[in-house]
């Protein structure tokens, strides 16, 4: 593993400007990552028993002081349950104001120790330090910190910037082939919503970039966390340009919600929504047929999605109408409209929909 210096992307929220640094071997410096970023010296690093097994000795090593709090991870432990496991440890290894909180895992570990950290005494300092590729590319980036509760996902939160963010893609090599391939779908993501010269370097790169070469990952990565930081920055609060990120989430939460979260990971059902947004988009005449075919060669490429023939279109639908992203009764959607260029409509009608639905193999 290389040990170059890590590149540096600047995020500029209003709230709080904060550095990102992205480079292999960067979990061997993190300690001083954190302290140049003023964590100060009672630091404490939430983790899972999965990331700590794997890699809480490199963590340690480089950062000695930082006491563990240990929780299990996974979707269904993402809960103001688990929150409170958080502050329970913080206040029994004595965290005052002056603490800090350093989040070491997936997105459910950043999310949840986000969150206690926003809250643990009305907000102590935050650093993030992902371990999966979803992470590394979005969920550490933004300031989105929250929780689920039985009636769904994300309903407790706030937006929580972090005074810093460390990524080394030398920890996705431990990473279970499906996460990381989930991971690449936000990848292809930003690069059609926004960033052609993204979407070409990963259709050019997928053969290095997927077997994990540090030296493919850090530009992609570093590449993505600069389109979401420009977003951000402009939008903290997702009150308008943020929404652009939402492309391809709004068929793809139905998906995970109609399968019960239990059958597509996250960014997967992210790619079903990518081909559903594509498939109306050009039915619309928005998007030329040429692209719409790239988009979902580069989404193939990736391998067969699980299948979600068996699932009802009406039923779906459904699952829109109570999404986050309708807004005033209008639901919101991201079509693209060129590679690394899209559009938000609110015009979408059910019928358009339900086509896409069926497009993608659903049943009546
Ligand atoms: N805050 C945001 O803006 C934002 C954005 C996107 C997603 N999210 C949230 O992120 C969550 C999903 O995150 P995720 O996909 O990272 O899932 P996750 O955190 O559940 O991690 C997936 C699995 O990978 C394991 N793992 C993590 N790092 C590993 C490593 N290096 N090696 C081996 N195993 C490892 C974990 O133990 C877990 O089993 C969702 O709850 C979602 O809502 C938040
Ligand atoms: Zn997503």
């Amino acid at each position: 593993m290389t040990h170059d210096q890590p590149l540096r992307i600047e995020i500029a929220t209003p709230s709080r400007p904060y550095p990102v640094l992205v480079g292999a071997g960067s979990l061997t410096r993190v300690g001083t990552a954190l302290d140049e970023a003023g964590l100060g010296p009672s630091q404490f690093v939430v983790s899972s028993p999965t990331v700590w097994g794997f890699w809480g000795e490199s963590f340690h090593e480089a950062q000695p002081e930082a006491a563990p709090i240990i929780v299990p991870d996974g979707e269904r432990h993402k809960t103001p349950g688990g929150v409170s496991r958080i502050y329970d440890a913080l206040l029994k290894g004595g965290a005052d104001r002056s603490a800090a909180l350093v989040t070491f895992g997936g997105g459910v570990i950043g999310d949840m120790g986000g969150f206690a950290a926003a809250t643990y005494m009305r907000g102590i300092r935050l650093a993030h330090v992902p371990t999966t590729l979803l992470a590394q590319v979005d969920a550490a980036i933004g300031g989105k910190v929250g929780v689920n509760l039985p009636g769904g996902k994300n309903l407790v939160g706030a937006f929580y910037q972090p005074s810093v963010v460390v990524i080394d893609p030398g920890v996705l090599s431990t990473l279970p082939r499906r996460e990381f391939r989930a991971g690449l779908y936000e990848v292809i993501k930003y690069g059609v919503a926004c960033d052609a010269s993204l979407f070409e370097q990963v259709s050019r790169e997928l053969g290095p970039l997927t077997r994990r070469d540090p030296a493919a990952l850090v530009p992609v990565i570093a590449a993505c966390c600069r389109v979401k930081g420009a977003i951000v920055a402009g939008d903290e609060r997702e009150a308008g340009g943020r929404r652009v990120l939402n492309f391809g989430h709004t068929v793809g939460h139905a998906l995970e919600a109609g399968t019960k979260y239990r059958r597509l990971l996250h960014g997967e059902s992210v790619g079903y929504g990518m081909l559903a947004a594509c498939a109306l988009a050009s039915a619309r005449g928005a998007l030329a047929s040429s692209d719409r075919d790239t988009i979902a060669g580069a989404i193939a490429q990736l391998g067969p999605l699980p299948p979600v023939n068996d699932l009802s279109a009406a039923a779906q639908l459904e699952f829109m109408r109570h999404d986050k992203k309708v807004h005033e009764g209008r639901l919101h959607f991201v079509l693209p409209t060129g590679i690394g260029a899209s559009q938000i409509v609110t015009d979408v009608s059910e019928a358009e929909l339900l086509r896409a639905l069926r497009d993608l193999g659903l049943r009546e």
